[in-house]
């Protein structure tokens, strides 16, 4: 008996879950997070709190027949939220980073209830940005290698990468929040491999690939035209020896 109710017990811990139900959501959208009530007449009072103070920020009490919003004091949820009458669910519209947490909806009346859930908030994720690393063509015959950059401004929470084909070359993690990051890459001017740089968050990723050809421009350009100089100033010599000797 004693093992059937601590069975019990972990059943039911595991399904209320004391760590919550998890959320992910991108910053700038909507999230609703659900009461079990379909008809809001089944309970008396539904009450959502958030964060570690468990402040309320939205109530329904039955006998009013109205709705309150209430606002933690840094108002951070001001125009934010949207209660559904009928179900007592509560809308998180626009939501940014400030809104991660645990929520907590506690439903009192003919019996007592409550649901946590943990919502994670993630930023939208910039596109990366491949620069050149070397300054222009230098004619130092030696670099056969094209220097290049990938950055990405003010992310937080994020994986950078380098990726040769389907293979993972290199890459940098961050924790912070709102940091600047880049990868160095070095390629072979006739490399003629895909290379891409891939930023990426646990849900959701950008990718730019890389084009050799636009940014590593190779000194050849520039010697092809000055052969095609010493060229014609060897014929305007020659030239002129021609008339010269005529
Ligand atoms: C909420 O979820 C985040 C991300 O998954 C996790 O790091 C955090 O520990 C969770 N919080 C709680 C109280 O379970
Ligand atoms: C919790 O309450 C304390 C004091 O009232 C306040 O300083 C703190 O910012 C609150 N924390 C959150 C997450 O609301
Ligand atoms: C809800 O209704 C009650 C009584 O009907 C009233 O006292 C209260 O001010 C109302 N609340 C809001 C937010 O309208
Ligand atoms: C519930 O919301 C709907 C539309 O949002 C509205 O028409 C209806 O009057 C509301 N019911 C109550 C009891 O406030
Ligand atoms: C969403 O929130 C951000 C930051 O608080 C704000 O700048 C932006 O105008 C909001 N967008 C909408 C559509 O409300
Ligand atoms: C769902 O509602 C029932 C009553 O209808 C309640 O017994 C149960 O605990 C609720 N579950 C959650 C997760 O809120
Ligand atoms: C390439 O970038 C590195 C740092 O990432 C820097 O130390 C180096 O001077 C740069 N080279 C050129 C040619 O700009
Ligand atoms: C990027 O996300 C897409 C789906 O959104 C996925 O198919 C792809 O494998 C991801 N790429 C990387 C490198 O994580």
């Amino acid at each position: 008996m004693f093992h059937v109710l601590v069975l019990f017990c972990l059943y039911w811990w595991h399904l209320t879950g004391v760590f919550g139900e998890s959320v992910s959501v991108m910053e700038g959208d909507s999230v609703t997070l659900k009461t079990n009530v379909t008809n809001i007449q089944q309970a008396d009072d539904i009450e959502w709190k958030f964060g570690s103070n468990n402040s309320y920020i939205a109530r329904i009490k039955k006998q009013w027949q109205n709705f309150s919003i209430f606002y933690v004091p840094d108002g951070r949820f001001r125009d934010r939220l949207k209660l559904d009458n009928k179900t007592g669910s509560l809308t998180i519209t626009n939501i940014t980073t400030e809104h991660a947490g645990i929520y907590k909806v506690e439903m009192t009346g003919a019996k007592l209830s409550s649901k946590t859930y943990n919502v994670s908030v993630y930023a939208h994720l910039p596109v990366p940005v491949i620069s050149s690393n070397s300054s222009q063509c230098s004619s130092s015959s030696s670099s056969s290698y094209c220097s290049l950059l990938c950055s990405v401004v003010n992310v937080g929470h994020v994986t950078l990468s380098w990726y040769k084909g389907n293979s993972l070359l290199s890459s940098i993690s961050v924790s912070d929040l709102s940091i600047s990051l880049s990868l160095p890459l070095e390629v072979q001017y006739q490399d003629k491999n895909s290379y891409s740089c891939v930023l990426n968050n646990h849900i959701n990723n950008q990718t730019t690939h890389l084009d050799i050809t636009q940014l590593c421009h190779t000194c050849s350009g520039t010697a092809a035209l000055t052969l095609t100089l010493i060229y014609s100033q060897w014929l305007c010599l020659h030239a002129h020896f021609l008339v010269q000797s005529d």
